[in-house]
């Protein structure tokens, strides 16, 4: 299955995938998309080897004709599943519409609960006791297409946001990585009467 990463930041979603699936598993990372030219995942995508572009806002002055471009770049580079890694913008419904049930997305949250974009200080301010990490499909709204995967870890003395993203991200580095070898062995389908269960068969 050939995969896309899309990613803003840092890239450590994408080193995880690129060192535990890609070339494994029937998994081929063919490109990686970001809208900030300077995103250090895209030097991780360049080591690798892997096909980078960038789709600035400021060359689209609408996010549909940006979208539109970058679904063309990854169409043309045969991407059958786009992985959004830490990627800070939201996509149309036509690109959606490109990719149907092909866009997963991993969030630092027990999804639900606290979407959107500062899930781990949301539930710190909530109090909770338990965090998470979760991947999902991606539909049109924020955080809210179907659970493929999710993890929760017990922090009930947490405080402070960057000591619970450190113990988030290795979750989530073995998380995602796990949802892309389910996708690319066929073994995630929606159950008929109710799509929001995504079934895995292990
Ligand atoms: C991760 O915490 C992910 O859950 C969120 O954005 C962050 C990206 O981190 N969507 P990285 O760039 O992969 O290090």
């Amino acid at each position: 299955m050939n995969v896309a990463v899309l990613a803003s930041g840092t890239g450590t979603n994408l080193q995880a995938l690129l060192d535990r699936v890609h070339g494994r598993d029937g998994v081929e990372i063919v490109a990686v998309a970001s809208d900030k030219p300077d995103a250090p995942a895209l030097d991780r995508a360049r080591r690798a080897g892997v096909a980078t572009a960038s789709f600035l806002a400021a060359d689209y002055p609408r996010r549909p004709a940006r979208d539109r471009a970058m679904a063309d770049w990854l169409i043309g580079g045969g991407v059958e599943l786009v992985v959004l890694a830490g990627y800070m913008q939201l996509l149309s419904a036509e690109f959606l519409e490109r990719f149907p049930d092909r866009v997963i997305n991993v969030h630092p949250a027990l999804l639900p609960a606290f979407p959107g974009l500062r899930p781990v200080d949301d539930a710190l301010a909530y109090g909770v006791k338990v965090f998470g990490v979760t991947v999902h499909f991606v539909d049109g709204g924020v955080d809210s297409g179907p659970v493929i995967l999710q993890r929760a870890v017990e922090l009930p003395d947490a405080r402070d946001p960057a000591s619970v993203l450190d113990r988030l991200h290795p979750i989530e580095h073995e998380l995602l990585p796990e949802a892309v070898r389910l996708l690319a062995r066929g073994a995630v389908s929606f159950d008929p009467a109710n799509r929001r269960r995504v079934v895995i068969e292990r």
